[in-house]
């Protein structure tokens, strides 16, 4: 049976201001809280993040993350909404990706409803804070299981 070794997160704009901006949207934990979680839980899968405001560097991210195999947790913050060059990266990409949501997107703003990307992941997360992240590592390790 195949086993996850590395997982890539990639997050897009704003999120290097998590813990920080609108915690009553976000919550107040970090980044840094989520990852020595993530260590605890799954001591043999190596986490990488990556964070970018920019959309060129978030698509090199991911054909670079899809030519090295590793599957992706992906939350591409108000990208997710508008950019139609990260969906067809996405449509491009052969490794597992889940797309996570801190917030519940589809009870905010109507723009926010829409994701142009998650048709090309595997599955979506939303709504539970930064935990999301953690449900987002079992969801990929259990569809491994399924699917390699
Ligand atoms: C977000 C939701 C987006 O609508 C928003 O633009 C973000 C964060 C979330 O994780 O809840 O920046 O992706």
């Amino acid at each position: 049976m195949a086993k996850v070794k590395k997982i890539q997160i990639i997050n897009g704009p704003n999120l290097h201001l998590q813990g920080i901006r609108e915690p009553e949207i976000y919550g107040t934990k970090t980044f840094e809280d989520l990852l020595s979680r993530c260590h605890e839980r799954f001591p043999d899968i190596e986490i990488l993040l990556f964070q970018s405001n920019y959309e060129g560097e978030l698509i090199e991210k991911i054909h670079q993350t899809n030519a090295e195999g590793i599957p992706i947790i992906l939350n591409l913050a108000a990208l997710t909404h508008t950019s139609y060059a990260l969906a067809d990266a996405l449509a491009a990409v052969q490794v597992p990706v889940v797309e996570v949501h801190i917030s519940n997107i589809l009870g905010r703003e109507e723009w926010r409803a829409r994701s142009l990307t998650a048709r090309y992941c595997c599955g979506v997360i939303i709504g539970f804070g930064l935990d999301g992240y953690l449900l987002a590592m079992e969801a990929l390790t259990g569809y491994y299981n399924l699917h390699l």
